[in-house]
């Protein structure tokens, strides 16, 4: 089973850290000393759970208007729907702080994954942390139906597909509803 919640930066502190210390340290080479900075503790921080274990993380900056950052799932977890489902938690985030927009440095790497998620690369690129990097916006955080944060995500492999659905509650009818990876309810229920 896997899940994803709003972490309390304070007391999820060692998961966040070990899953960024697997993909930022390990496999990516950015010095350890980086890796949490001064604005961890003013963040909203997301996590994703396969069962115990901390799989995923990522974090949005309010106060720089929606910072969207340290997106990261361990590579034994990507390709699952894991990484989507942290950004949708982080827009919902960012929707209940009344942001309309949110923006991100992304790796050049991982721009394909931004841009199926509706951001749009802004300027040139540049180097951050010896990695190259380029400005990424998302104009509306507003999800079709208005999905709400309190989503989780539960394992739906079915028939040898890799599938990942989530359950969220409808803000309309507050019904917990099914949802494919888009976050969409499967069909109309209000
Ligand atoms: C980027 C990352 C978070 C994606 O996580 P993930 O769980 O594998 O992503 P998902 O399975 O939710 O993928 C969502 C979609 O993005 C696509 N996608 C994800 N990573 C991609 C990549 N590197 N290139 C192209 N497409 C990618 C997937 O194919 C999927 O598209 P689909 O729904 O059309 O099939 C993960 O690869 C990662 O941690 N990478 C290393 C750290 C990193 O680069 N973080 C970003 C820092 S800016």
């Amino acid at each position: 089973m896997i899940y994803i919640r709003k972490a309390d930066f304070s007391t999820d502190i060692g998961s966040i850290r070990e899953v960024r210390l697997a993909v930022f340290v390990v496999e990516q080479g950015v010095p350890e000393e980086l890796e949490m900075d001064n604005r961890d503790p003013s963040c909203v921080h997301v996590l994703a759970f396969d069962g115990e274990k901390p799989v995923g993380t990522g974090r949005i900056d309010i106060e720089l208007g929606g910072k969207v950052g340290r997106v990261a799932v361990v590579a034994s977890e990507r390709g699952l729907g894991i990484g989507r489902g942290l950004m949708q938690e982080l827009h919902n985030i960012a929707e209940h702080s009344d942001l309309e927009s949110v923006w991100c440095h992304a790796q050049v790497g991982a721009v394909p994954f931004y841009l199926q998620l509706g951001y749009v690369t802004v300027g040139d690129r540049f180097l951050e942390d010896h990695i190259e990097h380029v400005r990424m916006e998302k104009s509306s955080v507003l999800s079709a139906q208005r999905t709400s944060r309190r989503g989780s995500l539960r394992d739906g492999y079915a028939g040898g597909s890799c599938e990942i659905e989530f359950l969220v509650t409808c803000s309309m009818c507050e019904r917990e509803v099914e949802s494919r990876r888009n976050g969409s309810p499967l069909e109309q229920h209000v």
